[in-house]
């Protein structure tokens, strides 16, 4: 037996600890849920040894795999050979890394990357550079956006709910309205966003250091602006001075079917950020930038874990794998068969009111009669999929997306059956 299978406690017991020794803040899906004690690949495994094919890995950060072998590894080998130094000592991994990114990974001209070790830290890495760069205070960002838990990260963040501290400075960030609008056309609704950006420019452009954006908002609810959209934005900002940093933080590392969302829309960000899917669950978050724009970042700083040599070395066997197997170019294949699905789905059942994506970051709208329905749908559908051996996430404003992110290597006939699951699941729920 092995000493997890020795000392394992089950789902109650954990609850009970979380609650008496966490924050109440946290929260976890599911009435009934699993234990979940290990993950092979595309697949997690409860401690009945239910197996679940996970289509959230952990918010769309395991890309390649639960414990993938080749990734591990390499992780393995590492962490037996050298494990920590800080950045003030010098160790191969992290400078690899750095050149490995700047040589075919990241677009256009980015060349220089700060190592962290999360995605808000990547963020404020990223808004503390432009604010050097430009010497400007103040940032714009669109609504129902997610950039972090940091002060800052959580100033440029709006959607409601994540915006937790009390004392937010409401003078740092302006906030546009988003790219969509259920009651719009996306177009319209896209045409409003810029609209309203020229407006905030032209009364104080010269007070802003970047605008921020998710090329496709994840927790906001899997929103992809019209392929024309970044395009003409970037280039009001380029008028005025602002950067533009692009929060890859969920989208990257091939999730979409390009190695970086903003991508598909043939433009190049100033900043681009990532994290989670870099290291496949080792944590791992970085800031990349243009020799110009770094050049700002030099007075003093370091982060003591932020390129350590066990995440560098991962996020480079990630990358690796990814090139290896073709992950990019089969997210947008596979992903696109995926979204057909959930699409074909859509047509045959009501409470399905949307679905929206690119590649392996799918999303279908769960819409009731009152937003407290919808909500509880999503809920109720999540848990019958959990019985049936699928893990879906949730995200949107009113938590009323079923959110797919699977790793990009799960194979076609894993997401066939999840589709027929589903479609057993809403056939059930349209009967009540
Ligand atoms: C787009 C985006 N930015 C930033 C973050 C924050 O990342 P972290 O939780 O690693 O700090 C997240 C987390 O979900 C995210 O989705």
């Amino acid at each position: 037996m092995t000493h997890a299978e020795l000392t394992y406690i089950g789902p109650e017991a954990i609850v009970a600890k979380r609650r008496e020794y966490g924050y109440p803040c946290t929260a976890n899906f599911y009435k009934e849920p699993p234990q979940i004690v290990s993950g092979k690949m595309h697949k997690l495994y409860g401690h009945d040894g239910k197996a679940y094919v996970d289509f959230f890995t952990g918010v769309s950060v395991v890309a390649c795999g639960h414990c993938n072998e080749a990734i591990t590894a390499r992780t393995i080998e590492q962490l037996q050979t050298l494990q920590h130094t800080s950045t003030i000592y010098l160790t191969q991994p992290m400078a690899d890394l750095a050149e490995r990114l700047a040589n075919g990974i990241l677009p256009g001209i980015l060349k220089r990357t700060f190592f962290v070790n999360s995605g808000s830290e990547a963020n404020e890495g990223a808004l503390l550079v432009a604010r050097l760069h430009t010497k400007r205070r103040n940032f714009l960002a669109l609504e129902y956006g997610l950039h972090g838990r940091t002060f800052l990260t959580m100033n440029v963040t709006g959607i409601p709910m994540w915006r937790t501290d009390d004392f937010l400075d409401q003078e740092v960030t302006t906030f546009i309205p988003r790219p969509y609008d259920p009651a719009m056309d996306q177009d319209a609704a896209a045409r409003r966003s810029l609209d309203a950006l020229a407006s905030v420019l032209a009364e104080k452009g010269d007070t802003f250091a970047a605008m921020i954006v998710e090329p496709i908002q994840g927790n906001g609810g899997m929103i992809v602006p019209p392929d024309w959209y970044f395009r003409e934005l970037k280039a009001m900002l380029e008028r005025y001075g602002i950067l533009l940093i692009a929060d890859e933080i969920q989208t990257g590392c091939g999730r979409t079917g390009r190695m970086f969302a903003i991508e598909h829309y043939g433009i190049v960000p100033d900043i681009l950020t990532m994290a989670k899917a870099l290291g496949n669950g080792v944590p791992i978050g970085a800031f990349s930038t243009t020799d110009a724009i770094a050049a700002s970042l030099n007075r003093p700083s370091a982060s003591t874990f932020g390129g350590n040599p066990v995440s560098s070395a991962t996020a480079l066997a990630v990358l690796d794998y990814i090139e290896q197997e073709g992950l990019v170019e089969r997210s947008l294949r596979v992903g696109g068969q995926l979204i057909e699905g959930l699409r074909e789905l859509q047509g045959r059942y009501r409470l399905i009111a949307d679905v929206r994506g690119k590649g392996f970051m799918a999303g279908a709208e769960i819409r009731g009669a009152t937003d407290e329905e919808s909500a509880a749908w999503t809920d109720i559908i999540l848990e019958r999929m959990k019985e049936e051996g699928f893990i879906i996430g949730k995200n949107g404003i009113g938590r009323n997306v079923l959110a797919f992110q699977p790793a990009m290597m799960i194979p076609e006939e894993d997401i066939e059956a999840m589709l027929r699951a589903l479609d057993k699941v809403l056939a059930g729920l349209s009967q009540t």
